[in-house]
């Protein structure tokens, strides 16, 4: 693509020219956003870049492994895994609020990479793959708090508060644009058209309590409906979809036996902005056969819903 190649190439100057011999420091969160911002100022300037991954525990299943072999193996970028599962899961530890969770999430997430940000010597630059719809307007989750919780990729105040100064070089691009970027500088296509993932990751899919086991089952759940998404060749027609884990068990019978397990809903979306989404009209066979294969692969579900409301009235996430 022509016009991204030039992109590319004024950005890379420009980059160096704001930067010059000075350390980087880049939140990674394996969107397409910092990705496309982290692999831009990587090839901008190289090892001064540093990115920092905060492993939360939320994430979703084989999400931080991909993320660091990408980065760290494809890329060799200098990479810190922050490994914080247990220190989140503490504080979250019986917590159900929904605003609660995501105010500890936002909060841990600014502390801890304060912390990791401290033991990078002579850092000057923070970079955010803040994008020009988030230039134009604050861009309002649902929710009212939810927007701090942005603060996931566009660390607000957190710049000021550690004396650094802001590299965003995707500032003037749309996400399509973002997306034509991140293939010229070679992101994998199913990288570059991943679904959106919200900064408090399965926290907000796992209503009521987080608990570990439900954590565990979530990300096994989740995991099959993908699958069965991508095998079916719906992933790119749908803008978001998620499994949410209900906290509440049913009865249900499998083989000769009772069990009593948790319930799911599966959540699928079109969208163009996430601001407003239609409920994904799959067939009956394959919300049968997909309900099948999660009761049959996931130990602990034992019943399986399908989410059919739109936004508005219902958001996408569930909390
Ligand atoms: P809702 O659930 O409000 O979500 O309909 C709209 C879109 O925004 C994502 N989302 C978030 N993204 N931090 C994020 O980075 C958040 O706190 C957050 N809350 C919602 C959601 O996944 C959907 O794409």
């Amino acid at each position: 693509d022509w016009t991204m190649s030039a992109y590319r190439e004024q950005a890379i100057a420009a980059i160096r020219e704001q930067v010059g011999d000075k350390q980087v420091i880049c939140g990674l969160s394996g969107g397409v956003d910092s990705s496309v911002a982290a692999v831009l100022i990587h090839e901008a300037i190289g090892d001064q870049l540093t990115c920092v991954f905060v492993d939360h525990g939320l994430l979703r299943q084989g999400e931080a492994e991909e993320v660091v072999t990408m980065f760290r193996d494809h890329y060799q970028m200098p990479l810190i895994h922050a490994d914080e599962k247990e220190l989140f899961l503490g504080k979250l530890d019986g917590v159900s609020d929904p605003e609660t969770k995501r105010k500890i999430i936002g909060g841990l997430f600014i502390d801890v990479f304060q912390k990791y940000a401290n033991g990078i010597e002579g850092a000057e630059f923070l970079a955010q793959g803040t994008l020009y719809p988030d230039v134009i307007e604050s861009v309002s989750f649902s929710g009212g708090p939810s927007v701090t919780i942005k603060s996931h990729h566009n660390v607000g105040g957190l710049p000021e508060k550690m004396g650094l100064k802001l590299v965003e070089p995707l500032r003037e691009l749309f996400k399509d644009e973002v997306r034509a970027l991140g293939a010229e500088l070679g992101l994998p296509p199913s990288f570059i058209g991943r679904h959106p993932f919200p900064g408090p990751g399965l926290a907000i899919r796992c209503p009521g309590e987080i608990t570990r086991e439900k954590l565990d089952i979530l990300r096994k759940a989740d995991a099959v409906f993908i699958d069965q998404i991508r095998k079916h060749g719906l992933y790119d027609d749908i803008w978001q979809a998620f499994v949410a884990i209900l906290p509440v068990r049913t009865v249900g019978v499998m083989g000769d036996g009772r069990t009593y397990d948790f319930a799911c809903a599966l959540r699928a979306v079109t969208s163009v902005d996430g601001m407003t989404a239609d409920y994904y009209p799959f067939t009956h066979d394959f919300l049968g056969e997909t309900a099948t294969r999660i009761i049959n692969e996931v130990q602990g579900i034992n019943r399986v819903t399908y989410d059919i409301t739109s936004k508005p009235p219902g958001t996408i996430e569930w909390e």
